[in-house]
């Protein structure tokens, strides 16, 4: 047994029948298998504060009755025929315990399926290109520092050192400017959403997001009751002249919108910019997918172009460096930077200093830019193969939608109906290819049929069979 068993004998008069019948509760309830030893004796009485004769006596009537045998000089153990009779969970399944209505329009993510074989889902980065062993160095290296070992709370916005060194990279390779305070380290882009919705929205508030739209930052804003406004989307990006009087803050991902994958045009950027200013409202930038890029100019961040302090920017670790380490960060205006900080305090005090402090590092020491560059050679290649193949063997079926950015790209299936389109990417995965829908981050409303290609998740050489078997089943 790894874990000293609980046994409570507060306010209890038989010692020694008390311990026994704890004991074998818990082997009745399986919270001690088969093989698991009992604890010594002499810890077990040290621990209860009774002689350890009391505590022999209770073994030894478990031991008569089978329940567990002792080996000399090894301990005692539960019997191998000691089965398990109830679970200890009754109480947890029989509660009148209900969570809030909300939570039932909430479903949980699919990201943690079983990987499709052709696996084109979208937002997951290439985590065998990740760089494992520079990455173990720099974590064990955080392990010896000072700080982590000292085993106390750190700044809620974050390591010093990678707040400057996310301040200095957004600055070179985003061309947004923003002295290091200005930055809130978070875990991720999905709490830098949490954290600014409670900075900045009461329940009830109305809040934009785009339609279609990233459904987790959706979902995120309606389980905390806010009234949620699903504004179209064109190929221009956000549709300005559609957002409703009223609401006050505005969530766009204008570098590569998810899902279309359209950049935001500077005209569009500027409509936006110039509405937000007239009627006071934030303009949260999420820029999740901007590192990789493969043509096209490059255009200013909203957070750049913005001369009234109106946008919040947000990044995330999770496509260029890996998702499952929880790593994003907020870049907020003066006025809102200290109510960052203390909701990101609030919400876990602050995000792991080791990590952080790996991450600094490998931003520091040029590791990141080299990585990025590595990576996107290969994105690159993807993208191109997948954008060719689209264009010359799926002519009939697939418009691509232009798009130079990100880890993924779109295609509008405009002379199918929705309802088809589901039943082809049905028929995809039971030939082992996942591909995601558009209507799936939609409301439904005047949306055609669409699908999305990630190209993250694949590896290179598994790109054209993918795509073939995908063409197939347009023609089933
Ligand atoms: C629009 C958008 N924003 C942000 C993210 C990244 O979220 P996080 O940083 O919480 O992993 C994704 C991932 O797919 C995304 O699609």
């Amino acid at each position: 047994m790894a874990m000293d068993l609980h046994v409570n004998l507060v306010g209890r008069k038989d010692l020694c029948g008390e311990i026994y019948r704890q004991l074998r509760q818990a082997i009745a309830d399986g919270r001690l298998g088969p093989g698991d030893a009992l604890p010594p004796t002499r810890h077990l009485a040290g621990r209860l504060s009774v002689s350890r004769m009391t505590v022999s006596v209770a073994y030894e009537t478990l031991a008569a009755e089978g329940f567990v045998t002792a080996r000399v000089g090894a301990g005692t153990f539960v019997s191998e025929h000691a089965t398990r009779r109830g679970s200890p969970f009754v109480k947890l399944q029989g509660s009148v315990l209900r969570p809030r209505a909300v939570w039932q329009s909430i479903p949980l993510p699919t990201a943690f399926d079983r990987p499709a074989r052709y696996d084109f889902r979208t937002g997951l980065p290439d985590a065998l290109l990740f760089p494992h062993r520079t990455w173990r160095r720099l974590m064990a290296r955080a392990m010896r520092s000072g700080e982590v070992a000292a085993g106390v709370y750190q700044h809620p916005a974050g390591d010093p050192a990678l707040r400057a060194a996310i301040a200095r990279h957004i600055a070179i390779s985003r061309g947004v400017l923003t002295p290091p305070d200005a930055v809130t380290v978070t875990n991720g882009t999905q709490q830098a959403l949490d954290i600014l919705a409670r900075v900045l929205l009461a329940p009830g508030d109305q809040v934009a997001v785009e339609d279609p739209g990233y459904a987790a930052a959706r979902l995120l804003l309606e389980s905390l009751g806010v009234r949620v406004v699903r504004v179209p989307v064109d190929r221009d990006g956000l549709v300005v002249t559609a957002i409703p009087r009223g609401v006050r803050a505005v969530y766009v991902t204008p570098s590569h919108q998810y899902p279309l994958g359209v950049p935001m045009t500077l005209a569009r950027r500027q409509a936006l910019l110039s509405w937000a200013e007239r009627h006071k409202v934030a303009i949260i930038e999420d820029d999740y997918d901007s590192e990789f890029r493969f043509g096209g100019r490059p255009l200013e961040a909203l957070q750049t172009l913005d001369g009234s302090g109106l946008v919040i920017y947000i990044g995330s670790f999770s496509k260029t460096m890996l998702p499952t380490l929880r790593l994003g960060f907020i870049v907020a205006p003066s006025s809102l930077r200290s109510a960052v900080q203390k909701a990101k305090y609030v919400s876990d005090w602050h995000t792991s200093s080791l990590v952080q402090a790996a991450l600094a590092r490998f931003i520091d020491d040029g590791s990141y830019a080299r990585h990025i560059r590595r990576v996107g050679t290969v994105y690159r290649a993807r993208h191109a193969l997948i954008v060719s193949t689209l264009s010359r063997d799926f002519r009939q079926h697939l418009e691509l939608v232009p798009s130079s950015t990100g880890l993924h790209v779109t295609a509008v299936a405009s002379r199918l109906p929705p309802s088809r389109i589901v039943g082809i990417a049905k028929r995809a995965a039971d030939v082992g290819v996942a591909v995601q829908l558009w209507s799936s981050f939609t409301a439904g409303r005047s949306q055609p049929a669409g699908v999305m290609l990630g190209y993250g998740a694949i590896a290179t050489d598994d790109i054209e069979e993918g795509l073939r078997r995908l063409r197939a089943c347009f023609r089933d």
